[in-house]
């Protein structure tokens, strides 16, 4: 099949990549010249597990290659809209870059004469495809929803630093179409996959995307609260976890409590889903409960130390300024309200990732940033663990220093875990 992917970011790059290696000819279209560059010369824009081979090996096959050219569209048979969807200030998804997208491709299609279907990827609130997304497709195409346009939502379950393997084996493909074009032409994409396919309407797909994440954050936050009070009553949450997680109406993943959740999706789409039932009148109770416990869970380290030494000009050392390990993704890392509180109080902070100090040293310019965490540690009066990388659970590196874990990574002489 020949696709065209607009927006090379995270989601769009994974996409089109992983569609070129199934056999595929995909073009990924972006408007920033520099980046389409680096990716044309071999050099993958983002940092994720296998993603340099998978680069090298579809540029080689000549079935993929990115362009700026928008009228590429109209050499391919199906689109994918792969275009970020920031939050806005009162918490609503900003669909600024979908409506772009949409224009554009409806112009592009212009120039070709067969059918064509558009798939929106991008992270949005429920009916934006049908409300926003079609109408200006037909509009700038000149066609109409079934009559040589097919449209269809298409979410993206991928984690980071495992994107590439939960593109290839997911647990489902969630399909919502509008027609019988676009039905037949995803089905028929994903068929290599194997694995069962979801369809549905347009809307209830943008619903599924936004209520999983929404879920999963709210097991996290539940998780955390619960934590909490096991700290408080002397018992170690880790263990709890253990003990409810062969329940498979539980399950054993999402239950590691601890500074909370950050990452690109998670805090966006809460924030999201629960704006959208304030702005309808509804009151999303447990929504904002996940949101209220994990802007406080990250805070509570800094109390922790506080009740243990005076944070006015002691070094603290913070491990781990990556959302989660595996990526250099900082994007609401619980380590920038960590960060800023302690230097609010006065500490001097200085930090270690493996991979995230570039990203970091832009929000933080101020603090020290070390590349060995043993260096790191060396001056340092306490220590805030704030990333679970391996590279920090070794107990000596700490030798009897104040260890405050917020991942469950360690247990070194002198520590104490956020939730045990
Ligand atoms: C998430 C979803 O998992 C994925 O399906 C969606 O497409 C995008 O958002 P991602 O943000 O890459 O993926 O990371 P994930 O591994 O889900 O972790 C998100 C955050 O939750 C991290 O900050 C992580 O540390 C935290 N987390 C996760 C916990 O605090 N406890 C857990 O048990 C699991």
């Amino acid at each position: 099949m020949r696709i065209s992917v607009i927006g090379s970011g995270y989601v769009g790059l994974i996409t089109g990549l992983c569609l070129a290696d199934l056999g595929n000819e995909v073009v990924c279209i972006d408007v920033i010249e520099s980046k389409v560059e680096t990716i044309n010369r071999g050099q993958s824009p983002i940092f994720e597990e296998g993603i340099d081979e998978l680069l090298i090996r579809c540029l080689a096959s000549e079935r993929f290659r990115a362009t700026i050219d928008i009228s590429t569209v109209a050499q391919t048979d199906i689109t994918f809209i792969c275009v970020g969807t920031p939050s806005n200030p009162d918490g609503t998804w900003n669909i600024d870059h979908v409506r772009s997208a949409s224009k554009a491709v409806g112009k592009a299609l212009g120039q070709k004469s067969s059918d064509h279907v558009v798939v929106l990827k991008s992270t949005v609130i429920p009916m934006t495809c049908e409300t926003v997304v079609l109408p200006i497709l037909e509009a700038a195409s000149g066609r109409r929803q079934g009559h040589g346009l097919g449209v269809a939502v298409n979410p993206e379950f991928l984690r980071e630093g495992t994107a590439i393997s939960d593109f290839m084996n997911p647990d489902r493909v969630v399909i919502g179409s509008g027609d019988h074009l676009s039905s037949a032409l995803l089905r028929e994409l994903y068929a290599p996959l194997g694995r069962p396919i979801v369809e549905v309407p347009l809307a209830t797909a943008e619903m599924i995307k936004v209520a999983s994440n929404a879920f999963l954050a709210t097991k996290i936050s539940f998780v955390n609260e619960v934590g909490n009070i096991c700290k408080d009553m002397g018992i170690d949450f880790r263990s709890v976890a253990e003990g409810m997680g062969p329940d498979p109406r539980i399950g054993p993943l999402f239950l590691n409590a601890g500074a909370g959740f950050g990452g690109s999706c998670f805090p966006k789409d809460v924030r999201g889903i629960a704006a959208e039932a304030h702005r309808r009148g509804l009151e999303p109770l447990i929504l904002d409960a996940v949101l209220e416990v994990n802007d406080r869970q990250p805070l509570r380290m800094v109390e922790m130390l506080a009740r243990s030494l005076d944070i006015n000009g002691v070094q603290v050392a913070v491990l781990g300024l990556a959302f989660k390990p595996g990526t250099d993704d900082v994007r609401e890392s619980r380590s920038i309200p960590v960060v800023t509180k302690l230097l609010e109080r006065g500490a001097k902070v200085v930090a270690h990732d493996y991979q995230a100090i570039e990203g970091f040293r832009k929000l933080f310019p101020e603090i020290t940033y070390y590349d060995c965490p043993e260096d790191c540690v060396a001056e340092a009066d306490a220590v805030l663990i704030m990333t679970a990388w391996p590279g920090y659970s070794r107990p000596e590196m700490y030798d009897d220093k104040l260890v405050i874990d917020g991942r469950g990574v360690t247990r070194s002489k002198n520590y104490e875990g956020i939730c045990w």
